[in-house]
């Protein structure tokens, strides 16, 4: 069957972007599928009976083109008759195929980059002669093929840009995909509209339906539970499978005592009016034992992340539940480095700090594809109260990850503390609007201070506020002066322990949004 809908495929080389090409392309109302970098021409073909496709974008990745177990695409796919853009690894990639110059480069380049565009077409079209784009990579091609004209240069990249003469294949060495590439969105609608020449008849809509669907085939006439942390993502996935289980879920809010103050308390307030199944168990207690003495990020997030899975357990031999259902989304899957070439940066406590042996007979998860905002727009549609639809995130494992070195009462009640304090004044000066998320990090070292006179040795406290689309770049948020100082001075005073406030002012890359 040819679904209505025109469709992108994007070809997974395993870069950090890779979804994020796909979800931009959802944005513009043409949908998106991530495929196998190693699908063949047939298996496209396949593809086409099902969908109506009309490009192929090759994502980017972190291998080197000349690494032995490097990705490889199929040279056959750039014979397969519909356009084709290949970006960063994918634009490397396509010059190696058709005999380019690609070398290690001498000078890599990482991060913003000024590009000179030399001919404004096909992708490029309507762009200015600069451009300001992100760049991140280490491999560069200094000729292009034969067959193929350069359309962009930089300083240390002498085709940054490339367009076969004749057919629709395109390369650029940056990612439009990622908002530091300013005009970045018009060069994904040039590939999609211009040169794809797709129709908009795709909408978010057409996931509920798919999302509610797939639980009901997958739970069959099961039940199952539903881990509830009362953020977005699992309040979203509890809405999707009481749809399609209906009493058969229940819903268990695990208070492992990292939540912030006064949480658990609303979370249970919130969905105990849900007509679901609602649990809270009361584990503080057990998830302390098990992390005392525990320094190391990694192991705390797969303590904590077997912990949860334990409680579930418990939980599902009362009720008979065979299924597990979790909200984890895009992000939290490729920052745990599930993809085979792409590089583990940590793991999100619900994907790889799951045991290898679980008592339920799968794991369910409906927003798997899908981003922090993208989620946002489906609890809009699902009718979610606003108060859990504008909820900054917040890490599954909580101030566990907030908290630097070995987890105790007296760091977690700093933590929660300087966290209030941050949160009040964001949210009294009317800065929450526009920021992704602000929390106070309790870090592991402690400085010199002057309290009353007298000396004091006390903790630093990192405050980090960031402003993002979608977690997978974020900008440290250049918030004013007498809100920081108002924040300072407070979690001083207030809390004697603490001697010296920082502001955290790293983007990610190179950081991440959290500290652990
Ligand atoms: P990072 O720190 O990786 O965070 O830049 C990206 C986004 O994900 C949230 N985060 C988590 N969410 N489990 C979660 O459910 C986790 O283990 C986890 N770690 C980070 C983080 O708050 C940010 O919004």
């Amino acid at each position: 069957m040819t679904l209505k809908y025109d469709t992108i495929l994007v070809l997974d080389f395993g870069g950090q972007y890779c979804h994020l090409i796909g979800r931009r392309i959802r944005e513009h109302g043409v949908y998106s599928e991530i495929v196998p970098h190693d699908i063949t021409p047939d298996e496209v073909k396949a593809l086409c009976k099902k969908f109506n496709v009309k490009g192929l974008i090759l994502s980017g990745g972190p291998s080197s083109v000349y690494e032995k177990n490097a990705p490889r695409l199929d040279p056959r796919i750039l014979e397969v008759n519909v356009p084709i853009l290949g970006l960063c690894y994918g634009h490397q990639l396509i010059a190696q195929i058709t005999k380019g110059k690609v070398e290690p480069a001498t000078c890599k380049e990482y991060g913003i980059a000024q590009v000179e565009i030399d001919k404004t077409v096909g992708v490029l079209e309507g762009l200015s002669k600069k451009e300001k784009v992100w760049m991140s990579h280490g491999d560069t091609v200094f000729a292009p093929p034969p067959g193929f004209e350069v359309l962009a240069h930089t300083q240390s990249c002498p085709v940054a840009a490339f367009k076969h003469k004749k057919k629709p294949i395109y390369g650029l060495q940056w990612h439009p995909e990622v908002i530091h590439t300013e005009n970045g969105m018009q060069m994904l609608r040039n590939f999609i509209f211009e040169v794809c020449k797709c129709e908009t008849n795709w909408q978010m809509g057409d996931i509920i339906d798919k999302m509610v669907k797939e639980i009901e085939a997958e739970a069959g006439e099961s039940d199952a539970i539903i881990g509830l942390s009362g953020g977005i993502d699992s309040s979203v996935a509890t809405a999707l499978a009481a749809q399609a289980l209906k009493d058969r879920l229940t819903a268990v809010f695990v208070d492992h005592g990292f939540m912030r103050e006064g949480e658990p308390e609303a979370i249970e307030q919130a969905f105990k009016k849900f007509p679901i199944n609602f649990v809270r168990a009361n584990a503080q207690e057990r998830f302390m034992n098990k992390l005392e003495g525990v320094t190391d990020p990694e192991k705390k997030r797969k303590i904590i992340g077997e912990e949860f899975i334990r409680v579930f357990e418990e939980k599902a031999e009362k009720t008979g539940a065979e299924y597990l259902i979790q909200g984890t989304i895009y992000p939290d899957r490729i920052e745990s480095g599930f993809r085979k070439h792409s590089d583990k940066i940590k793991s999100h406590h619900n994907v790889a700090g799951l045991p290898a042996k679980i008592k339920f007979k799968k794991i369910l998860e409906p927003l798997r594809d899908l981003y922090k905002d993208e989620v946002r727009k489906v609890a809009k549609m699902l009718g979610l109260p606003q108060a859990i639809v504008n909820r900054q995130p917040f890490p599954g494992p909580g101030l566990a990850v907030r908290v630097m070195g070995e987890l105790t009462e007296e760091k977690v009640r700093i933590a929660k503390k300087a966290d209030r304090i941050v949160t009040d004044e964001i949210e009294k000066n009317g800065l929450a609007e526009n920021l992704w998320q602000y929390f106070a990090v309790l870090t592991d070292t402690k400085a010199t201070g002057v309290k009353g006179d007298s000396r004091a040795y006390g903790y630093v406290v990192a405050v980090r506020v960031v402003e993002s689309r979608e977690a997978m770049t974020a900008s440290f948020a250049q918030i004013p002066y007498p809100v920081l100082e108002k924040i300072s001075t407070r979690i001083a005073n207030e809390i004697p322990e603490v001697t010296r406030v920082v502001y955290d002012v790293t983007h990610k890359p190179p950081a991440t949004i959290e500290w652990e």
